[in-house]
């Protein structure tokens, strides 16, 4: 028999770096890219093998301690699920770049939690999956604030509040996102700790910044949530949390240039997603096919070495 999983990229719509000092932040999902898990059942006493052949490993789990985050979440699921290492082989493959921001590490671990669960025929709930994937992120984070975890495992649109209960988003109006990668590979525990360093030599600052950036993330949920800003207001918030993700020092040149390059060809607000400092940005469009071929090939002639185009489509589904 075999099974197969598969969960969603994520990109961060307002908030990244505040939201790990407890302000809120937006995150939607993004199904255009995906991990897959695929477990297969093997001959009895061949063990639990896990392949990735994108980073071209093969291995036992019985070989692999649990600081190896996919030898990890095997682990943690089958604890909580109470089921013994099977024969089998699990396969994981994605599309979502590694290290860009796009909650790839997330990803894996959730298609990895899922497909062990059907495996042994049982259910678990995504606040469950969410719980056991952020212990995973912060293998890779260090100190996660769990919006990647979240959002990724709900498959839906969050406003994320660090320990407090993970609010579903309404989308009151549909919206058109060209993410453009800068192909850089920035680990985003670097990126987090060295702001954690500034901040704690000079809190005060970057205390206005959070605060700051956490009124806009109020404004843009009010706007997502009840249709009443348009896409220029928003943005126009976008653009805002821009210049204070800039303020904390982790945007970067190739962000920067591709950020201008999408506001110039007509996008109504820019922004780095995600950590910085490399990785993807995101630029709001207008719905029209003109208007979102522009601001990519403008991304693409700036630089960008990948576009996804997302929307955030109307009234998605709430589970709670
Ligand atoms: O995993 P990334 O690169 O999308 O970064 C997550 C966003 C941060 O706010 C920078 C970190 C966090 O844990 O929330």
């Amino acid at each position: 028999m075999t099974f197969t999983t598969t969960a969603p990229g994520k990109i961060i719509l307002f908030g990244e770096h505040a939201v790990v000092y407890g302000k809120p932040a937006i995150a939607v999902p993004v199904n255009h890219v995906q991990a897959q898990a695929m477990l297969e059942q093997t001959n009895s006493e061949s063990g639990f093998r896990i392949v990735a052949p994108d980073l071209k490993r093969s291995y036992l789990l019985s070989e692999m301690d649990s600081s190896e985050p996919l030898a990890a979440i095997v682990r943690d699921t089958l604890a909580y699920l109470n089921q013994p290492i099977p024969n089998a082989c699990l396969t994981v493959s994605s599309t979502i770049p590694l290290g860009r921001g796009l909650g790839s590490g997330a990803a894996i671990s959730t298609a990895i939690a899922r497909v062990l669960t059907q495996y042994f025929d049982q259910q678990i709930s995504s606040h469950q999956v969410s719980s056991l994937v952020f212990n995973i992120e912060k293998l890779y984070h260090g100190t996660p604030s769990g919006i990647d975890n979240s959002v990724v495992a709900f498959a839906q649109p969050v406003y994320f509040v660090k320990g407090q209960p993970i609010k579903m988003m309404d989308v009151a109006q549909s919206l058109t996102f060209v993410i453009g990668d800068t192909g850089i590979v920035s680990p985003t525990h670097k990126v987090v700790g060295d702001l954690r360093q500034r901040w704690q030599a000079n809190p005060s600052p970057y205390e206005d910044h959070f605060n700051d950036i956490a009124v806009l993330v109020d404004q843009a949920w009010v706007g997502i949530e009840q249709g009443v800003l348009g896409i220029w207001e928003l943005g126009t918030l976008m653009n805002k949390n821009q210049i204070l993700l800039e303020k904390l020092e982790v945007s970067s040149p190739e962000l920067g240039r591709l950020i201008t390059a999408a506001r110039e060809a007509g996008a109504t607000g820019a922004k780095l997603s995600g950590a910085g400092w490399g990785g993807n940005m995101i630029a709001l469009a207008p719905a029209q096919p003109e208007a979102i071929t522009e601001i990519s090939q403008a991304l693409l002639k700036a630089g960008a070495t990948n576009i996804i185009i997302t929307e955030l489509q109307v009234n998605a589904m709430k589970i709670e």
